[in-house]
């Protein structure tokens, strides 16, 4: 492999002007906004970053990755030197193992850069960034972009006649790239903050939907709050992956999975997404362990008015066993459907009417042990419900019952469990305990 490390590091980067046009959309017609993005590397995996010309990193960042379009701008900042380097483009689309064997797979969300031009190396990254707010998961566009673009323009020689033809070529680039972001700052279709993966047990998430685009129908009875699903996915699944919701609604699944670069195949008793399949989940038109994960947020009983289909689940109080007899044929089918070893998330919450409390999440969470090995239960926040009101709030404290707070989002996996309990007897230090001792 040609060593091109050293070229950038003298920071000339002759004839490395990339091949796209600054400003036209590489699909034709028209413009697509510009986004700015930093990825991290440390002093050895730059060499390896730069001599490849391939920018890298893990699952925590995937989500950042995947967003990348070719012709994005990027910069590499080097935690150990506290360097940023820039200005790179994107020449690729941000990808899954482009290079499959880089770090010894250890970084597989990746996208291939050419240098605009010379390459800049600014000191002080750390706090460069910190003033302006900029982190990892924050891309850049618009005038912020254009205001940071400026950080790496060569400085122009007050000689004219000596300035260096390099330095006068990246200057031009940088203009280009600049007036491109002005042209494109209406289109810009990218979160201000791209949410990572939960870090515990507990998920509040205070909107329906994340992005510039709808992910399902927040009017929609019973809508699934879309960043339980993105979650789902960044844990359990990697891009490519197929994901089945066969209660799917208003296909919220379907347009995560979309956002998110996964395939997806939803189907509901009752669809209401245009892309959302009539079918009864209690028997799934797919072959056997065809699915990477299964996503479920069934009917919690009766509560909710779904519609008037005579199979809809929904229309079945969970007081009654049927209720769980159904329920535990749909379990079956996403247990066959499901390859081994992989992940489904269930979506359920308890109920409390007319005085009588019903834990419908401990019976599924029973019923899904049945065929699946149980690999952590989340609380989720409930949010936006009609019941969010004051007179409610006042009758639950005056008339002694608790309104719903949480559902659970119960996580199973098809056994063998994902990464199989050790051969030996496991031996845990618990802090507590050896404080004592
Ligand atoms: C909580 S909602 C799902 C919401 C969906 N995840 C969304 O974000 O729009 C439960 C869904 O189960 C569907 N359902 C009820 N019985 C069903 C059945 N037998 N087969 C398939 N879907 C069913 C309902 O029509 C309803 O859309």
């Amino acid at each position: 492999m040609q060593d091109n490390v050293n070229s950038l590091k003298n920071t000339v980067c002759r004839g490395s002007t990339t091949s796209l046009h600054p400003s036209q959309n590489e699909s034709g017609g028209g413009y697509t906004a510009i986004r700015g993005f930093i990825f991290a590397c440390t002093q050895k995996s730059e060499y390896e970053c730069l001599n490849r010309l391939l920018f890298c990193t893990d699952q925590v960042y995937g989500p950042i990755v995947v967003r990348i379009r070719q012709g994005d701008l990027l910069f590499l900042n080097n935690v150990e030197t506290n360097m940023l380097h820039g200005v790179f483009k994107a020449t690729s689309d941000g990808g899954f193992n482009i290079q499959p064997n880089v770090f010894n797979g250890k970084y597989p969300y990746q996208v291939q850069v050419q240098p605009l031009g010379q390459m800049t190396s600014l000191t002080n990254a750390k706090s460069l960034l910190q003033k302006r707010g900029i982190k990892r998961n924050t891309p850049l566009f618009g005038e912020r972009l254009g205001d940071f673009l400026d950080l790496f323009m060569p400085q122009q020689s007050r000689l004219a006649s000596i300035d260096r033809s390099d330095s006068h070529n990246t200057r031009e680039l940088i203009t280009q790239e600049k007036q491109r972001i002005r042209d494109s700052i209406h289109k810009v279709d990218v979160e201000t903050e791209i949410p990572l993966v939960e870090p515990t047990t507990f998920w509040d998430f205070p909107k329906q939907s994340y992005g510039s685009t709808p992910k399902g129908n927040n009017r929609y009875p019973g809508v699934t709050p879309a960043l339980i699903i993105y979650n789902m996915l960044w844990r359990y699944t990697k891009p490519g992956d197929l994901v089945v919701d066969p209660m799917c609604g208003s296909g919220t699944t379907i347009d995560v999975c979309k956002a998110e670069k996964r395939r997806a195949i939803g189907y509901d008793i009752a669809p209401a997404h245009p892309e959302v399949i009539q079918n009864d989940a209690r028997s799934i038109p797919l072959e056997d362990k065809c699915a990477d994960m299964v996503f479920i947020d069934s009917p919690y009983g009766n509560n909710v008015s779904y519609n008037t289909h005579p199979s809809n689940i929904g229309g079945i109080s969970s007081e009654s066993d049927e209720f769980y007899g159904e329920l535990e044929k749909v379990m079956k089918e996403s247990h066959r459907i499901l390859k081994e070893g992989k992940a489904l998330g269930w979506l359920i919450g308890d109920q409390w009417v007319k005085r009588k409390f019903t834990p419908v999440g401990f019976e599924i969470y029973t019923r899904l042990c049945q065929y699946f090995e149980p690999l952590d239960i989340i609380c989720v926040l409930r949010r936006g419900q009609s019941s969010n009101t004051g007179l409610w709030l006042n009758r639950a404290r005056r008339l002694n019952f608790y309104l719903r707070g949480f559902k659970y989002l119960i996580i199973v996996s098809k056994s063998p469990s994902y990464g199989k309990r050790p051969e030996k007897d496991r031996k845990v230090e618990w802090t507590y305990y050896a404080r004592e001792r």
